[in-house]
């Protein structure tokens, strides 16, 4: 039975209680539609991302009053540079903008800032102030994951890579390589596996984020363009979270 310290606030009369305990602890989000946003405000696709921006900022505060211990956020796929230049280039300086913006918010909040995906081929500027907000930003109970020129598939490559190398130098036999030598050896590594995964904007697929850590996540496809998602709508899904059954292959809990 729970108590009232127990379950979050309903938003509005109608909706259920939150039970603290069942809440995600780890909540992934395919940001996506923030162009057609744009374009259906007759504004430059640049004024979605952002509108896009301002909706990070609303949506980490919902998670952190639910008591969500990791959000990742899918901000550039590593197929994003096949993007008009101009559009990349805005992206990475609004990268860089909220790696400086919001460094001091995040120790405040004693939330890590980590980074997932391929460093090359990243500007200058965005490298060193990643490292100096990565750096001030210590491992804590709360972590904020940026997937920047991230490709699921390249993180896989890269992690058999490492690994092969290990075994080249006689470091690691081949017959102790199991599940958790890979999860040990992609970007995530130390990370749990997300929980939920929140795609906006209605496309269902996964556009290569996160392949092998998804595995047994729940997904969670809204219509919503990414700059409309607010804090409201992380409760819909939170609570359509609490509703499944996750049964892993099992049962359930009962089995
Ligand atoms: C998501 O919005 C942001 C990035 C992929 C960087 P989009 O820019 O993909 O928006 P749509 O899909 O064109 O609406
Ligand atoms: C996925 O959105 C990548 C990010 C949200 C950063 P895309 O807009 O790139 O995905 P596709 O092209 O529709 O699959
Ligand atoms: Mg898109």
């Amino acid at each position: 039975m729970s108590t009232p310290s127990s379950t979050i606030e309903p938003d509005s009369a109608a909706a259920d209680p939150i039970p603290r305990d069942a809440v995600p602890k780890h909540i992934a989000i395919i940001m996506d539609g923030n162009g057609r946003w744009a374009e259906a405000q007759r504004l430059p696709r640049l004024a979605g991302h952002k509108a896009g921006a301002e909706a990070v900022r609303h949506v980490l505060e919902a998670a952190g009053e639910l008591g969500v211990e990791q959000v990742t956020l899918y901000c550039f796929s590593s197929e994003n540079w096949k993007r008009p230049d101009d559009e990349v280039n805005e992206l990475m300086r609004m990268y860089v903008h909220h790696l400086v913006a919001e460094r001091e918010l995040l120790k405040k909040h004693g939330i890590r800032l980590a980074q997932i995906g391929r460093r090359d081929g990243l500007p200058t500027e965005a490298l060193e102030e990643l490292a100096s907000t990565e750096g001030q930003t210590k491992p804590g109970t709360r972590t904020l994951a940026i997937a920047v020129n991230y490709g699921g598939r390249q993180e896989i490559t890269d992690a058999v890579r490492e690994i092969a190398h290990k075994v080249k130098a006689g470091t690691l036999d081949p017959n102790d390589i199991n599940e958790q030598t890979v999860s040990d050896h992609l970007y995530t590594r130390g990370m749990p596996d997300p929980d939920l995964v929140i795609r906006t904007a209605g496309e269902m697929r996964i556009s290569n984020f996160l392949l092998w850590q998804i595995s047994y996540a729940e997904l969670y496809v809204t219509p919503t363009l990414w700059p409309d998602f607010d804090g409201d709508s992380l409760h819909d899904a939170v609570r359509e979270y609490v509703r499944r059954h996750r049964r892993f292959g099992g049962l359930g809990k009962e089995s």
